[in-house]
């Protein structure tokens, strides 16, 4: 399980404080697709930061299995972060010059035989396994997504953090990218950040970020 407790942020801009999250208390179970909903501006990419661990809070706690990070040393930390979580954004990060299979392999923790063959399997039941030795210029931006997504899951990550994942595609690449997320992350947790509601399913989730707080919502989304 991975939780937050009385988790708060603020910005600092000049004299002025900007209070994004306040006390958050946020429990996610292990495999669950939870949804992050909100405006823009609302902290969706702010909470998705704090619980990578790519920013720190201002006060309060994320916790692993029980654990705080902050407790974690150097090394803990990255392998943590580099054997333990995927990473998807909008704007997806590949390495332009480098091939479809070696942008996959950025996300493995070693460059073994194992992990060579997970990335090219993966590649191949996302659709595009054909495409590995293509460059990322030559993919189309549904492609592109894909490719993040085998990047983010040839660890075999406990947890995906995804970040408007779909944002840049058209509305039924959105839907098929995140069917497919859904389907190849195995028992990993989904963190997904998104404004947009008609890509969902109703088997997610939904955890809505307002007021500067986390609301799990119950029953159907509107
Ligand atoms: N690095 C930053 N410095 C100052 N303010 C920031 C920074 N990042 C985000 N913010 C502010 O925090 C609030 C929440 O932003 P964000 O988490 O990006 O929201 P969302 O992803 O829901 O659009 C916004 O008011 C935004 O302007
Ligand atoms: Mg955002």
């Amino acid at each position: 399980m991975v939780e937050c407790k009385e988790l708060t942020l603020k910005y600092k801009d000049g004299h002025k404080e900007n209070l994004v999250l306040d006390n958050v208390d946020l429990q996610i179970q292990n495999g669950e697709n939870v949804v992050l909903l909100g405006p823009s501006g609302s902290g969706k990419s702010s909470l998705i930061y704090l619980f990578s661990g790519l920013k720190k809070p201002t006060s309060g706690q994320i916790l692993y299995d029980g654990v705080d990070i902050e407790n974690f040393n150097q090394k803990q930390f990255s392998d943590l972060r580099r054997k333990k979580f995927g990473y998807i954004f909008q704007m997806h990060f590949l390495v332009p010059y480098l091939r479809v299979l070696e942008n996959v392999l950025v996300g493995a923790p070693k460059m073994t035989a194992k992990y060579k063959n997970r990335a090219q399997s993966l590649l191949d039941e996302l659709g595009i396994g054909q495409y590995s030795g293509k460059r990322i210029y030559e993919l189309s931006g549904g492609e592109r997504q894909r490719v993040a997504i085998a990047r983010a899951l040839v660890s075999e990550p406990q947890i995906i953090f995804a970040d408007e994942p779909t944002a840049s595609l058209d509305h039924d690449t959105a839907v098929e990218i995140l069917k497919l997320l859904k389907q190849f992350k195995e028992s990993t947790t989904l963190m997904i950040a998104t404004h947009d509601i008609s890509i969902l399913d109703g088997d997610e989730s939904i955890v809505r970020i307002e007021h500067h707080k986390a609301v799990r919502e119950h029953g159907k989304i509107s």
